[in-house]
């Protein structure tokens, strides 16, 4: 039954934005999965990805010897479709996801779809689950495009068949805490990544790691972790999730991107948006000891959009940083999402309206 739901083919008069999703709590959308109703799915062999298609949200069949299941041989993107006030869609800088897909896919050894395919992919998925895009201001639909080695293989080597999927969920805030201050802790113990390594790369392998970390962390009250780099155990990388950003005076300092930091499309958008307010922005390494001078610490990401760090604590020292209404984290963020929601117009030729 479940290879039944995926050969479903569905033609586009078969989903519409008829059926409403008024059972839908909207003031209350989370991060939580609420599997929108269709995926799509393309298929790769002999680096030829066929034409992909829509089928019902289900489960998927998968070899046990595929190169995803054994050797974590996958790549994932995260994106956000919003819904206007004149209903239209937005998304937000596909193209980039699908450039930071084809860097990956690379580095992990895979074929990758070409820019247009995965546009087309996900514009397909937000049309047929737009109902379960929230109304203006309750949030987004979350896209999450895979691309996994679906082929079977048992020595270490390439998998000889690859599977892009794309599945969709409304969502709203991503920390518990909403938009309230994040508290994160620095972790000593444990790195997210190493030079050399795949962590500048959107890899699954990258972030299953990490989880020990963060429930430590949030056994001890902290909202997340802020990992410190693996050579020199002093400076700063990025947090789960997101990327780190730092304030002091007219400057705003975050880590530079050379192989162990996920090139964030929210980061690089930021970057932008600051230094078109005036804000002197450097892409460089950061000794965790700034913190100590910093005026304020945000967080930026797709699923995280820009979140104001209330506290860090490194060995037991607290840090306090700025935050509220008059913080520069909150002007960033409210440029941002304007433009990602339509409200603020887009001079950059950010927005995609489908
Ligand atoms: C995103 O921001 O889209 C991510 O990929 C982070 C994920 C761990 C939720």
């Amino acid at each position: 039954q479940a290879a039944a739901s995926l050969q479903q083919v569905c033609e586009p008069s078969a989903y519409s934005d008829d059926e409403s999703a008024d059972h839908m709590d909207w003031d209350n959308l989370g991060f939580g999965l609420t599997p929108a109703d269709y995926m799509y799915t393309m298929k790769c062999s002999n680096d030829y990805f066929e034409k992909g298609r829509l089928s019902r949200y289900g489960k998927i069949e998968l070899s046990p010897s595929s190169g995803v299941l054994n050797y974590g041989q996958g790549l994932f993107e995260g994106m956000k479709a919003y819904r206007k006030e004149d209903g239209q869609l937005i998304l937000f800088r596909p193209d980039q996801n699908a450039t930071r897909l084809q860097t990956g896919a690379e580095r992990m050894c895979m074929p990758s779809p070409s820019i247009d395919q995965f546009i087309d992919a996900v514009k397909q998925t937000a049309l047929a689950n737009k109902r379960w895009v929230p109304p203006p201001g309750k949030g987004s639909l979350y896209i999450r495009p895979l691309l996994v080695g679906s082929g079977p293989i048992l020595g270490l080597a390439p998998a000889p068949e690859y599977t892009f999927l794309v599945f969709a969920s409304p969502v709203g805030n991503y920390f518990k805490e909403g938009l309230a201050p994040l508290n994160l802790y620095v972790e000593d113990e444990f790195h997210r990544a190493t030079p050399g390594g795949a962590g500048g790369v959107k890899a699954i392998s990258n972030y299953a790691p990490v989880l020990k970390a963060i429930s430590r962390a949030k056994n001890r009250g902290f909202s997340d972790v802020l990992y410190l780099d693996s050579v020199n155990k002093k400076n700063l990388e990025e947090v789960s999730s997101c990327n780190i950003f730092i304030l002091k005076g007219n400057i705003i300092s975050t880590p530079a991107t050379s192989g162990t930091i996920l090139a964030g499309i929210t980061r690089k958008s930021i970057i932008e948006i600051a230094s078109d307010y005036g804000f002197q922005v450097e892409e460089r390494t950061i000794p965790v000891d700034e913190l100590l001078e910093a005026d304020e610490v945000f967080c930026t990401g797709t699923a995280v959009v820009v979140a104001p760090v209330g506290s860090i604590t490194y060995r037991g020292k607290r840090i306090e940083f700025k935050t509220g209404a008059q913080s520069v984290c909150r002007e960033l963020y409210s440029t941002l999402v304007g433009i990602q929601t339509g409200l603020i117009k887009d001079n950059k030729g950010w927005t995609f309206e489908i």
